[in-house]
């Protein structure tokens, strides 16, 4: 997920400055694939000095472990987490001195620049940092995507559901989208190509929900091949119920984790 990051932010306008801490420097030089970025293997480089923020890209459990060691490169800088379920509350109890603690929940495609980041913010009461680290953040997340502030970290939840979850749940729709076209006798490389193709279309052609509800009434024809499959997409045994669960277990899963 760090990686994407990385590649996302380094879609920007070349403003931002990016230092990678990894273990390994050939590892990460190839997991990154030449972005313009500087990679350490110390929190201490002087390279790392005049950063103003330091995401952490480490497992969970792992960020849990490692937390504490990790102050003396917080303090004075905003920390963005993207570990999944390690909430604000731990975060600013091992990392005193950050600014304002951040937890965003991206998915993979920041790469491509398309991905709507969540984001949850909590500073010391009164901080008079937490709006400009909001804003340095906003603005590094532009080129990836862009972000989506939360009020509530609780609604962390439901946006790594409909946001981080669903690439998967649009991906696993376009295999079984595929494996329906084969099962009704088409080539498998073409009913893999068209059902992959018409994700990509319809990624294309989407902007706001109201207008991806247009567009579904538009490519429907009353009485035709459209109306006929969507009256069991949105028939009661359709998507919508089928939905509901996978986010509703995600949701689940979340609040295990
Ligand atoms: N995958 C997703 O789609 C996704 C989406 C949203 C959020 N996240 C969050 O992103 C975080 C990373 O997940 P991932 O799937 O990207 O995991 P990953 O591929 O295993 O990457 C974890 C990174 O952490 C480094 N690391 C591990 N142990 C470390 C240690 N003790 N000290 C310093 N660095 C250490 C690893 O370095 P090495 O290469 O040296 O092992 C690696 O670069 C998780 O917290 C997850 O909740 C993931």
């Amino acid at each position: 997920m760090g990686s994407a990051l990385v590649k996302g932010f380094a879609r920007g306008d070349g403003e931002t400055r990016q230092v990678v801490i990894a273990r390994d420097l050939e590892r990460m030089q190839a997991r990154l694939e030449g972005a313009p970025v500087v990679i350490v293997t110390e929190a201490t480089a002087p390279e790392v000095l005049d950063c103003d923020a330091v995401l952490l890209g480490v497992k969970p459990q792992v960020l849990r472990e490692i937390a504490s060691e990790l102050a003396p490169l917080c303090a004075g800088r905003a920390v963005i987490s993207v570990a999944a379920g390690v909430d604000c509350a731990f975060l600013r109890h091992a990392l005193p001195e950050a600014t304002t603690i951040i937890r965003a929940l991206p998915n993979l495609a920041v790469a491509k620049g398309a991905g709507l980041t969540a984001m949850c913010a909590v500073a010391d009461p009164d901080s008079p940092r937490k709006l400009a680290d909001q804003c340095k953040v906003d603005a590094l997340f532009a080129p990836a995507g862009g972000s989506a502030w939360l009020d509530n970290e609780a609604d962390l939840d439901v946006a790594t559901a409909i946001s981080g979850s669903a690439l998967a749940f649009y991906f696993s729709f376009t295999e079984a989208l595929a494996a329906a076209g084969r099962a009704a006798g088409l080539d498998a490389e073409l009913a893999g190509r068209f059902a992959v193709q018409t994700l990509v279309g319809a990624g294309a052609m989407a902007e706001t929900l109201e207008q991806v509800t247009a567009l579904k009434h538009a490519v429907t024809s009353k009485g035709g091949t459209t109306a006929a499959g969507r009256a069991i997409l949105e028939g009661e045994h359709g998507l919508g119920p089928l939905l509901q669960d996978a986010v509703d277990a995600a949701i689940a899963r979340a609040r295990q984790l």
